[in-house]
């Protein structure tokens, strides 16, 4: 294991798990390693599920919060999601079929399915317009800023992993571009940015029809863009089921 190391495995490829929000995520090598500033995409959620979940989710008998997590590598933030949370129903997808053998493993025991596919093309289609919670850590580099990775990300990880087009944002622009559909009424996407993105992811999370806002952790270095789907107009003749 120390050859492993000193040869620039990162430590988590080397151990075969990472410390996410307290849990143990198993990752297998050339698995992205989930990062500690992902761990406030986890927060926000945490809090808006929290928030948005109750009374509304009586009224409509729906009493499992939908939690979809795309790009989900090892299935770190939707397993750190269903710990937090307390009734979780958890879709996480992603394209890279090594990242959903961990993913499966990290969700299987909170009931949580792991599917292989293009953003949302492998979800059940009765998932449109349930989801609750949309959460997306997906590639955000540019790709000329890739080179400039860590060893440990530019050799260890994959490319599809980080590389996020000319701006970062090609596969963001994507995810919140559908996110509406799947959305269900005052459901929220959360993607996780940089600073220098924010304004620009805003501007694209607008353009999609959702509310736009954006959350930052100094602490942790970190930039979330939260949009949320306008809740349907309540009162006798609009009442949210209607
Ligand atoms: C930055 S990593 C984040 C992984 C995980 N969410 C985390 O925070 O640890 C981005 C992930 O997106 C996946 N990905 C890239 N393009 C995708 C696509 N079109 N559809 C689904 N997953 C994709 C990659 O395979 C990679 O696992």
């Amino acid at each position: 294991m120390v050859d492993r190391r000193a040869a620039g495995l990162p430590l988590e490829h080397v151990l075969g798990w990472a410390d996410f929000c307290g849990l143990r995520i198993a990752l297998d090598p050339g698995v992205f390693v989930p990062r500690r500033r992902t761990e406030f995409l986890v927060r926000q959620a945490t809090a808006l599920a929290r928030e948005s979940g109750s009374p509304d989710r009586q009224a409509l008998a729906r009493p499992r919060t939908v939690v979809v997590d795309l790009c989900c590598g090892s299935g770190a933030v939707g397993a750190a999601l269903v710990a937090a949370l307390d009734r979780v129903e958890l879709h996480a997808v992603d394209i890279d079929p090594a990242a959903v053998r961990c993913a499966r493993r990290n969700v299987a025991a909170a009931g949580g399915q792991a599917y292989v596919g293009d953003l949302y093309e492998p979800l059940p289609a009765a998932l449109r317009g349930r989801v609750d919670v949309l959460v997306a850590n997906a590639p955000y580099v540019p790709t000329d800023e890739v080179g400039l990775l860590p060893p440990e990300a530019r050799l260890h990880e994959p490319l599809l992993a980080l590389d996020g087009g000319a701006d970062g944002l090609d596969v963001l622009r994507r995810v919140t571009a559908a996110a509406p559909l799947w959305l269900a009424p005052g459901g929220h996407l959360l993607v996780e940015t940089s600073e220098r993105q924010a304004p620009r992811t805003i501007e694209t999370v607008a353009r999609s029809g959702l509310i736009p806002r954006v959350a930052s952790s100094d602490e942790l270095n970190s930039t979330v863009v939260i949009g949320t789907r306008p809740a349907l107009p309540s009162g006798p003749s609009g009442s949210a089921d209607s």
